[in-house]
């Protein structure tokens, strides 16, 4: 009897709620159409250390609505180098791996793009908080982070009130303002700072002013960690020049990467998980899955990291109108 189609599963670079709903649906989708699935631990540092273990329907019970990754991840040096490609394939080969499910962010595409230059079948998954991957509306776990931080900016905004202060809070995002720009269209921000749009402090404790002789209670900024101002900065300039609030400042920091996935996210990773394999079972390969419209569609894994994704700036001005 011929050997079973063996697929690798892993996910790298930061972790992101839905992972593990992504995992599932591709461990299931792919045992349902007669493949062996095999999980690979710690991201590309577990594909080149060989950790590999086969994975059954009842393997990846109960993690559906968990948050982070079951399978673990990394950022891989080595694996960014070409000697640690050939060596990551050589250990693939060895196990009997004929194609890889890569779910991770920008950093993790291009490892995925690589190895398919090598002739490895590889289908990408885009999951990453930041939604800075070119090729998908949204990634997994982009929607479960922007509800985290609502949450957190919707009790802030209680007490900011209460006591009538500005508060500073800061959002990642890495080098992408999507994250900030949409929290701040949802939590009604007074002034939102952003990568793309470069802003002065100054600037900042100018529309903080504006918002209190308007009458405001309280003002919300957010700064998303890539804006080039530290959040410390921010605050000590509105301070200085006294425009009415005083300020308090929190950095939500890594509680926006974890978290049960909202359901939006588990049937997004869900719908991903298994499109992924359909892919491989009709024998398409060097792809993303990415949500077009309404449908999960294949993007070439070379357009995905040849294009930078750039936020709306309508959803950032529209932040400033609504936020009058
Ligand atoms: O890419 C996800 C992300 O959470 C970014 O928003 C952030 O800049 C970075 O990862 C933090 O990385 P680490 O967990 O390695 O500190």
């Amino acid at each position: 009897m011929a050997d079973k189609f063996k697929v690798g599963v892993l996910t790298s670079g930061g972790d992101a709620p839905g992972m593990n709903a992504a995992i599932r649906a591709v461990v299931r989708t792919g045992l349902t159409n007669n493949m062996e699935v095999v999980g690979i631990q710690n991201g590309f540092e577990g594909l080149l250390n060989g950790e590999f273990r086969s994975l059954g329907l009842r393997d990846v019970g109960g993690i559906l609505q968990r948050g982070g990754t079951v399978l673990l991840t990394s950022r891989s040096k080595r694996f960014m180098e070409p000697s640690g490609q050939r060596n990551a394939i050589r250990k693939m080969n060895e196990a009997g791996i004929d194609a890889l499910v890569i779910i991770g962010g920008e950093g993790s595409m291009n490892g995925a793009y690589a190895l398919s230059q090598q002739g490895v079948k590889v289908i990408g998954i885009p999951g990453s908080i930041d939604n800075d991957i070119w090729g998908t509306n949204i990634a997994i776990g982009t929607d479960t982070a922007m509800n985290t931080i609502m949450e957190a900016v919707d009790k802030l905004r209680d007490t900011a009130s209460s006591h009538q202060r500005a508060f500073l809070i800061e959002t990642m995002g890495r080098n992408s303002g999507y994250l900030a720009v949409m929290t701040a269209i949802v939590c009604g921000a007074e002034v939102t700072l952003i990568p793309e749009v470069p802003t002065t402090a100054e600037e900042v404790a100018l529309a903080v002013e504006q918002a209190y002789k308007r009458g405001k209670t309280h003002a919300i900024i957010i700064n998303a960690e890539g804006s080039g101002i530290r959040t410390t900065d921010l605050a000590a300039k509105i301070d200085e020049m006294d425009v009415g609030f005083k300020t308090r400042m929190t950095i939500l920091g890594h509680i926006q990467r974890g978290g049960s996935p909202t359901a939006y996210d588990r049937l997004l990773a869900s719908r991903m998980g298994v499109k992924a394999v359909e892919a491989l079972v009709e024998g398409t390969h060097g792809v993303m899955t990415g949500l077009k419209g309404k449908g999960v569609d294949f993007i070439p894994l070379l357009d995905v990291i040849s294009n930078k994704r750039k936020v709306n700036m309508e959803y950032y001005h529209m932040a400033k109108v609504l936020a009058r």
